[in-house]
């Protein structure tokens, strides 16, 4: 990735996050301008509601998942979601993997549009932010370590 599109990237969250801060109304029309259900189904047939129906968690942690679910974040999550319980633009990641399910996670992760639309604590939290999370077009496999690296945030071993 060059360093211009970096830069573009980084330009559209901080616009994104600024949004957030001073319009509520800003927000709001952002969420309005979002596909409907019957475009995300047209333009992803397979998908109905929780596409990954289960994953598995062991321990000891992967450490390899955990350093490169770390770098995923620094790139695609960090400008929005700090690692302690404080709020950014979305929720703070500490005890995320202890209130939510592993799969609940994953989906929320590879197909935020859809648990958007269905799912009733992602709507919650779209309620108490204020800004929908933008796909990040991450695979299960990336998404899969960065909850490798939630669990290590969280203290697990
Ligand atoms: C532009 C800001 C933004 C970016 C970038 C972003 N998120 Fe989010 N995220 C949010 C918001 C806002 C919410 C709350 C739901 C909503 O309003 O859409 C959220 C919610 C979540 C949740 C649920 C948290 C909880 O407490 O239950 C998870 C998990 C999550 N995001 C993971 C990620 C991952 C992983 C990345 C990076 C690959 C990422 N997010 C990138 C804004 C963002």
């Amino acid at each position: 990735m060059s360093m211009f599109s970096k830069t573009t990237i980084l330009l559209t969250i901080l616009a994104l996050y600024m949004g957030a801060c001073t319009s509520k109304k800003e927000a709001e029309d952002a969420a309005k301008q979002s596909p409907t259900p019957s475009e995300i189904a047209a333009n992803q047939p397979e998908v109905h509601g929780m596409e990954v129906k289960s994953i598995e968690l062991s321990t000891p942690l992967n450490k390899e998942w955990v350093t490169v679910g770390k770098a995923a974040y620094d790139l695609k999550c960090l400008a929005c979601h700090k690692l302690t319980d404080e709020k950014l633009v979305g929720p703070g990641w500490a005890g995320v993997t202890k209130r939510r399910e592993p799969v609940w996670i994953m989906n929320m992760i590879t197909n935020v549009e859809m648990m958007l639309e269905k799912d009733p604590e992602a709507q919650k939290l779209l309620e108490q932010c204020l800004v929908r999370m933008p796909n990040q077009n991450l695979t299960q496999e990336d998404a899969r370590k960065i909850i490798e690296f939630m669990r290590s945030n969280d203290g697990v071993k």
